[in-house]
């Protein structure tokens, strides 16, 4: 072979030799751990990496109440981890060590070239919705929690109302799948929708 044919043909296998190890490693790496964690004294850990995650919808100054509340206009993001999206695509349903965040961000209008309708702009606050069965049994395996900052938070309180509403009005195991548009048809194929939603829905 001409001299300079091989060294090209050994500088091309060595490239995508390099290639080749560089996707492995990639593939070697073990997945994120999006498992809930917790301090000594029971805290959740903010699950800081969830801007990584499935986002699963977003939500515009949405109540709860019939009458308009006065107050600052946000958006809702909601993420969830990749392993827990993966099993609700096979499922329909969450597995345990689920983590759902919701991102309340502040709304804004008429800023930069934008006149018409609203844009995101800083964090108000995080809420946490998860599934952990062995440390939450008393609330059915679900936990929610708020953060003011990224500081560990404590358990909301099963008393509070946002166990109330969510098992009440919930789609799908306690989380607000009727407004996800990506997992509603998957819960409704996989026959996994709530009895209170389905009873609900008939009487729409
Ligand atoms: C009156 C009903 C109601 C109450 C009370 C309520 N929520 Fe929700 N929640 C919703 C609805 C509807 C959604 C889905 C739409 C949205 O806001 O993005 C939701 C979504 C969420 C999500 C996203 C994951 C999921 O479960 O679908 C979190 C996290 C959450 N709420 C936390 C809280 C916390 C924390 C409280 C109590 C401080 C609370 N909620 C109280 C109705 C409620």
């Amino acid at each position: 072979m001409n001299p300079s044919i091989k060294t090209a043909s050994l500088a091309l296998g060595a490239i995508i030799l390099s290639g080749c190890v560089a996707v492995l490693a990639a593939l070697a790496q073990p997945a994120a751990n999006t498992a809930p964690s917790y301090t000594e004294a029971g805290r959740l850990v903010f699950p800081s990496a969830y801007r990584k995650w499935v986002f699963l919808s977003s939500g515009h100054d949405m109540s709860y109440l019939p009458a308009p509340v006065r107050r600052m206009s946000t958006f809702g993001n909601v993420f969830v981890s990749p392993q827990s999206h993966d099993a609700f695509l096979q499922s329909g349903t969450w597995p345990d060590k689920t983590v759902l965040v919701l991102e309340v961000r502040r709304a804004e209008q008429e800023g930069s070239i934008n006149r018409n309708g609203h844009f995101q702009s800083e964090v108000v606050r995080h809420e946490v919705h998860l599934k952990d069965v062995a440390r939450f049994s008393a609330s059915g395996g679900w936990a929610f929690f708020a953060f003011a900052t990224e500081a560990p938070a404590d358990m909301i309180p099963r008393t509070a109302n946002c166990y109330s509403c969510h098992e009440a009005n919930a789609a799908v195991d306690t989380t607000f799948v009727q407004f996800y548009p990506t997992l509603l048809p998957i819960a409704r194929a996989k026959n996994t929708l709530s009895a209170p939603y389905l009873a609900a829905e008939s009487r729409n």
